[in-house]
């Protein structure tokens, strides 16, 4: 659709950036924290761990001054689970509830609006150790650990997230690192402990509803669209088998309460069926989310599955994600997108239309709570950083969004990744995502100082403009 005019972003929108626990504090375990599966999976070789990371734990203040320099309107950040509960006994550490409460109390002194993420994929050890996800004491668990944030913080918190990129954890486990001297669950495993996540999910929902009634909850998902690689109707079957099964089966569960039925059918196929209890369905029916957000990077292109094991391929710039999956698809290039340094398919209009097939789907409002570049970023000599290809992104992916505005869409808000440079998750720092970068190497601390990228300067002005220069 080619309109004459494009919508205005509106007036509240929430122009923000965001950031995972794990990826940007550090201080792995001072005041009490206890590791989660991320302090002791192991990780690539020489790059980055996540001990001390952007040291965000001791300079948050310094770095949400400089957020709302930036202009900021809204940061997304995730709660450590192991600082607020460190131990099975499920006593409250209290510094690690203060900690969280003067990240949120430096938000407010400057109008940000904190957005919280509950879960972002670090998972306390001493629950792995029982099974983690696999057992369905974690549910429990979770939902007292959400408690806690929602009787802790609710009266501060307006938008809250329950878990970050389930759908990640699930169809690509080995992606946040593999468990020490464990095999990655299989497949049968994973379809069980996406049931009871989604179990726990939906608890935390209604639990959020009835503690905070003025707060608004929703999922997390890592969304895109599929194209079929050509108009044979067999890629686009294939094309759907994939974005059900990599997207919408994940997002309807805590939409309508029920799994996907084209999921279904694959799941008792293929003997992955969880062990449905006889107060699940009405677990999952009772729960709604009142916003979806939304991690979108890249889109994805589909073609027919040829039915043998040629199906499975890596992707391409990272060995660590597998890409096909037999007799349901296999992945093809697209010659029509663009690609970043790291391989990963750049694709605005890809997010425009993924926007709507969501909007579409679900009609409820959606947050942008991940959507960014990852790149070597260079400091030059004289202190500055030209990460001009990052801008290029983002103007790119603003326009698109504002034309998925102006297609209906409604949207909440804007956070993409990241605030600051965070470690990422195989390539330390070597691949910057933040508007401001943190100067260190992947061993050498050196001072860690905060520099403004121009990116930085690009958005605080996109931000001080509402989006009308885009
Ligand atoms: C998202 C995660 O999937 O992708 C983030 O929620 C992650 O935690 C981001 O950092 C980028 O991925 P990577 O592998 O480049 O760090």
């Amino acid at each position: 659709m080619i309109y004459n005019k494009l919508s205005d972003f509106a007036e509240n929108f929430l122009w923000g950036a965001s950031t995972s626990a794990y990826q940007v504090e550090g201080a792995w375990n001072e005041d009490g924290k206890s590791p989660s599966i991320i302090d002791m999976y192991k990780h690539p070789e020489g790059y980055a761990d996540f001990t001390i990371a952007s040291d965000h734990y001791h300079r948050f203040r310094e770095d949400i001054a400089l957020f709302a320099k930036m202009g900021l309107k809204a940061y997304r950040f995730s709660i450590a689970w192991t600082r607020i509960i460190p131990e099975d006994n499920q006593k409250i550490n209290k510094l690690g509830v203060e900690h969280y409460r003067d990240v949120i109390a430096e938000c407010k002194k400057y109008n940000i609006e904190p957005i919280v993420t509950m879960y972002h994929f670090d998972l306390p050890w001493y629950l792995e150790e029982k099974g983690g996800w696999l057992n369905r004491e974690t549910i429990d668990r979770f939902e007292e650990y959400c408690k806690v944030l929602f009787t802790e913080y609710g009266k501060d918190i307006k938008y809250w997230l329950t878990i970050n990129e389930q759908n990640t954890m699930i169809l690509h486990p080995g992606a946040i690192g593999t468990p020490p001297n464990k095999p990655l669950p299989t497949k049968k495993e994973l379809y069980q402990m996406n049931h009871h996540m989604m179990l726990a999910q939906a608890r935390v929902m209604k639990l959020c509803h009835k503690l905070c009634p003025n707060a608004k909850i929703g999922p997390a998902l890592n969304l895109t669209a599929m194209y079929a690689e050509t108009c044979k109707p067999e890629d686009a079957i294939a094309a759907h088998n994939w974005e059900v099964l990599r997207c919408w089966n994940f997002a309807d569960v805590p939409v309508f309460g029920f799994y996907h039925p084209l999921a279904v059918k694959y799941l008792e196929d293929r003997d992955l069926m969880p062990e449905i209890q006889p107060d699940d369905k009405q677990t999952l029916l009772n729960a709604k989310p009142d916003f979806i957000a939304m991690n979108y990077y890249s889109t994805a292109t589909i073609a027919a599955s040829q039915g043998n094991a040629s199906d499975v391929s890596a992707r391409a710039g990272d060995q660590q994600i597998m890409l096909g999956e037999q007799g349901v698809y296999r992945a093809a290039e697209n010659p029509y997108v663009a690609k970043s340094q790291y391989g990963w398919v750049i694709d605005p209009t890809g997010f425009r239309y993924t926007l709507r097939k969501v909007y579409e789907r679900y009609r409820l409002p959606i947050l942008i709570t991940e959507n960014g570049i990852g790149a070597s970023d260079k400091l030059e000599e004289d202190g500055t950083i030209h990460d001009l290809y990052r801008i290029d992104f983002y103007e790119k992916h603003l326009l698109a969004m504002k034309e998925a505005i102006t297609d209906g869409v409604d949207m909440l808000g804007y956070c993409p990744w990241a605030a600051l440079d965070v470690v990422s998750t195989h390539q330390g720092y070597a691949k910057r995502y933040g508007f401001l970068y943190v100067d260190r190497d992947e061993q050498d601390l050196k001072q860690m100082k905060r520099i403004e990228k121009d990116s930085f300067y690009w958005y605080q002005k996109t931000i001080a403009e509402n989006g009308k220069n885009i």
